[in-house]
């Protein structure tokens, strides 16, 4: 699909006054990282993430018909107003005008929760934004309810990129890949689509510990992030070997070679540091006990079996990924070495789940 496919024609509003839509929607962690972007959030390479369960966020929106011409949206934020986040939210209904024009015909107020912790460090733009694209695709439905559910997804992942390109994997599916590549069947650079070639049964049900070292605000804001591969004297390499990586991951999740995960997966993580390490300016985002951790986990897998494996996100915490058949081991393993290096011994125990899901409608 193109990007004109997303500009519906012209939707009648005369009959729907007010209403309201509560989305839950996940997280997700990349497995191969995006990190540099074109214009209009077009990825400069191939991703592809699993999806979270526990980690989600909440968001009603409710509508109602404009009075007069002004624009009026307000926010709410675990039950309190949050103005802060107003400037995120004015360019995300500015990026999606061209594609719901209706938008303009009502005022708003959003009401969202995450499940964890605000102060956790934890990205929650993709959750977030992921949930917003996700309400307004539904008052399309409600102006346009022959739209198909795969039209719906699409739109509404392509809708969350123009929000956080991150946000567009965490729509629908429990692998997400998002950006054109020859062996990935459907892919595009405007939205996320399910992997849907073979996965091996080592990969179903996989656990993630997040484990929080830093819990404080994010020092680089990705979009600068992303804006430092511009001119970045690696970056052409970088965006080739993703490609590579992502043929790669499909190899791998179809043989269900656990040994080369773990080497892919790490290898990313490193890279995505490194690449923040070697702009300019450059950043070091890991904390002492990050590393601290990546030393514990490397020093448990020379002496044992498992196949547990680290990533990062652009931050200090460490999701720690591994076989749901390890959960027991890796329980204690976090909780008698690796907790200790978390602030205030937190850490949150999530797992691959299936992605969004409408959990009220309100039509008024
Ligand atoms: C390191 O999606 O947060 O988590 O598009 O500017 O909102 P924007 O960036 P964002 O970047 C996420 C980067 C990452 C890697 C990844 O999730 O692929």
């Amino acid at each position: 699909m193109t990007e004109k496919d997303f500009i519906p024609q012209y939707l009648d509003t005369s009959n729907l006054q007010k209403g309201k839509f509560t989305w839950k929607t996940p997280s997700n962690i990349a497995l191969v990282k995006y990190w540099g972007k074109k214009e209009h959030q077009i990825p400069e390479n191939t991703s592809i993430s699993f999806t979270l369960d526990s980690c989600h966020t909440i968001t009603t929106l409710e509508f109602v018909k404009k009075k007069n011409e002004n624009s009026k949206f307000e926010i709410y934020f675990e039950g309190k107003k949050k103005d802060s986040f107003k400037p995120k939210i004015e360019i995300f209904f500015d990026r999606i005008k061209r594609y719901c024009s209706f938008v303009s015909k009502f005022d708003f107020v959003i009401k969202s929760e995450n499940s964890f912790p605000h102060s956790s460090g934890i990205a929650s733009s993709a959750s977030g934004m992921s949930a917003m694209a996700l309400c307004v695709m539904s008052i399309e439905k409600e102006l346009n309810p022959k739209i198909t559910d795969d039209y719906f997804y699409k739109k509404a992942s392509f809708l969350a990129r123009l929000g956080s390109g991150s946000a567009c994997r965490s729509v629908k599916g429990e692998i997400v890949v998002w950006g054109m590549h020859d062996e990935i069947g459907e892919s595009s650079d405007l939205y996320g689509v399910e992997f849907s070639d073979a996965v091996h049964p080592n990969f179903k049900n996989y656990q993630d510990t997040i484990l929080l070292v830093d819990k404080g605000e994010k020092q680089v804001s990705s979009t600068l992030g992303h804006d430092l591969m511009h001119g970045h004297p690696f970056a052409k390499n970088r965006f080739q070997q993703a490609e590579e990586n992502i043929s790669k991951m499909k190899a791998i999740f179809k043989s269900g070679s656990l040994k080369d995960f773990v080497n892919l997966v790490e290898s990313e993580a490193l890279t995505l540091h490194a690449m923040m390490m070697t702009s300019n300016p450059y950043f070091i985002l890991m904390k002492s006990n990050t590393l601290k951790i990546i030393n514990k986990i490397w020093e448990y897998r020379a002496t044992t079996n498992s196949n547990v494996c680290f990533t990062l996100d652009a931050g200090a915490n460490v999701h720690l990924l591994f076989p749901i058949s390890e959960k027991e081991i890796i329980a204690k393993f976090v909780d008698m070495e690796l907790k200790q290096y978390c602030q205030n011994n937190h850490y949150i125990c999530d797992n691959v789940g299936k992605g969004a899901q409408l959990t009220s409608i309100d039509k008024l």
